[in-house]
């Protein structure tokens, strides 16, 4: 998945990401989560200006955009606050940290949205500041260590690509072994472990790239679990 995040003037200089969202992004409701406002990328954004044209090691800019699998997990979540309520909640993957701010509005103790990319660990700063709840934003790769110590870790749109998909199912794997209970929200991208699926619910939801106006397609919450034999 790449987003064109336009322009190409490489000789302007990189600036401040929180300076650069707060002005060139629109506070707009997630369609399907209108309890939640995110800083969101528009055609006028000029996000190149601040992460480049996707060259070697530029991230490209996931944590502007509005992903089905955050969307229908953070839905999910307000819809049952028992699912994280009074538990520790790991964001993996948290982009935007829509679902980290879905769990603390549906009454998480503490929530923390990890991200590889350094724009999306402001962005989340910002968004739940926006929505007035806390959310510790924390920059790296958690599927190279150990189980963290929460209770529960949910998953948005994480299984884009086929080598990160297989980290981050050999990751879940292990925190499943630590009885860490995890959910994934995922439109049905090409590299789901499906055998460790099991869907508890579905939504209608918009996409990347697909207008609000557009038809919704369902997407998936499911529990992720150990596959028999
Ligand atoms: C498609 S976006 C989904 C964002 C959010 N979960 C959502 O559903 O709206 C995928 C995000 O995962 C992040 N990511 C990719 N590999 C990662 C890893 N190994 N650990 C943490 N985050 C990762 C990317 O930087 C990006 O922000």
């Amino acid at each position: 998945m790449k987003t064109d995040a336009g322009g190409c003037d490489k000789s302007e200089p990189r600036v401040d990401a929180a300076s650069f969202i707060a002005a060139n992004m629109v506070i707009a409701p997630a369609p399907s989560v209108p309890e939640i406002n995110l800083y969101t990328a528009h055609p006028g954004s000029g996000l190149w200006r601040l992460v480049g044209r996707g060259e070697a090691g530029e991230e490209p800019p996931y944590w502007a955009y509005r992903w089905a699998g955050g969307m229908v997990l953070a839905r999910y979540i307000l819809d049952h606050p028992e699912t994280v309520s009074g538990k520790r909640v790991l964001d993996l993957g948290a982009g935007s940290g829509i679902v980290g701010i879905a769990a603390m509005k549906a009454g998480a103790t503490s929530v923390v949205a990890a991200d590889i990319d350094e724009n999306a660990v402001i962005a989340i700063g910002l968004n739940a500041a926006l929505n007035h709840v806390p959310v510790e934003a924390m920059l790296g790769d958690l599927t190279i260590g150990p189980p963290p110590a929460v209770d529960l870790i949910a998953v948005g749109d994480l299984f884009y690509e086929p080598s990160l998909a297989l980290r981050v199912t050999a990751f879940l794997r292990q925190c499943l072994a630590a009885r860490i209970q995890i959910l994934v929200g995922d439109p049905g991208r090409a590299f789901l472990p499906h055998a460790h699926l099991l869907p508890v619910a579905e939504y209608p939801v918009s996409d990347f790239g697909e207008g609000d106006a557009i038809e919704r397609k369902p997407s998936v919450v499911f529990s992720f679990i150990e596959a028999e034999e």
